[in-house]
């Protein structure tokens, strides 16, 4: 497995990830009233439907409606997930059990990439918090007047995305262009987040991403955020600091970092900058 934007061969069932899909998608559906349940404009609850991105700091609107869920430890969040549709919690708790074990092996993966022991940025991260957006993009009809969602990084250690395989709109920055990744229905797209850019002293680069909509189809997503525990102190090793340079980035806990990215528009400089040493 190489790691590269798209993976494949990743050990996520296709049966899982189609599911998934399935599942999210015809909980959109449900009648506006028994989603209003659910809706919540306040990002430290722990399972809520809200829509943009963060409705009470933002300048600019979003073309999206989300779910956000907690799933780690599942037996402590799913009894407070939705019940319908009836097969949500069941499909949900799979899907997020086998892309928490992609994650884990991604992270071996990059920590010997970097020289670094198998076990190193599993241990450093703590005891990862996992969180999942169920994106959902309705039709816009002025489609060049908005986003789904405005250019960002995301503020956690690595993400694993589910696209909707029968619509394109996630679009990732690579040398100053914007670069569609067009879905393949086998494949995970695996971003790289702030967190993990700072524990390798910037050889990582959490990618600047956004997602598009258009006037003819909707398009869904499903993103799970691998999360460094709240209280983790996040600092390189001294091996990638090098002979006697400074870490790029201060010592700070996650806690601070994310408390710092929920207070700012998505589309700020990127958050990262604001913990340069
Ligand atoms: C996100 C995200 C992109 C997409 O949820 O953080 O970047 O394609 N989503 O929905
Ligand atoms: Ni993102």
């Amino acid at each position: 497995m190489r790691i590269r934007t798209q993976v494949v061969n990743h050990g996520v069932p296709l049966e899982s990830m189609q599911k998934m899909m399935a599942v999210a998608s015809e909980f959109f559906r449900l009648p506006p009233e028994e989603k209003a349940k659910h809706y919540s404009d306040d990002p430290a609850k722990k399972m809520r439907l809200s829509t943009s991105f963060n409705i009470k700091k933002e300048t600019v609107r979003n073309w999206r409606d989300y779910l956000r869920l907690h799933c780690y430890p599942l037996e402590e969040f799913v009894p407070g997930w939705p019940s319908n549709p009836a097969s949500f919690r069941d499909v949900v708790s799979t899907y997020c059990r086998e892309v928490r074990r992609l994650g884990f092996r991604l992270l071996r993966a990059i920590s010997l990439s970097l020289e670094l022991e198998e076990g190193y940025m599993a241990k450093v991260l703590g005891e990862q918090e996992q969180h999942m957006a169920v994106n959902y993009y309705p039709k816009c009809p002025e489609p060049e007047l908005t986003y789904g969602l405005q250019a960002h990084t995301d503020p956690n250690a690595l993400t694993i995305l589910l696209q909707d395989p029968n619509v394109a709109g996630l679009q990732v920055l690579k040398d100053g262009k914007w670069i569609a990744v067009n879905p393949q229905p086998d494949a995970l797209v695996i971003n790289i987040g702030d967190q993990l850019q700072a524990l390798s002293n910037g050889r990582y680069r959490s990618v600047w991403h956004r997602a598009v909509v258009n006037s003819d189809r909707e398009r869904m997503s499903v993103a799970s955020f691998l999360c460094p525990s709240n209280s983790v102190v996040i600092s390189p090793p001294e091996k990638l600091v090098g002979d006697g340079a400074r870490p790029v980035y201060r010592t700070y806990t996650y806690d601070e970092y994310y408390k710092k990215f929920w207070t700012r528009n998505l589309d700020d400089d990127h958050c990262l900058e604001l913990f340069e040493s």
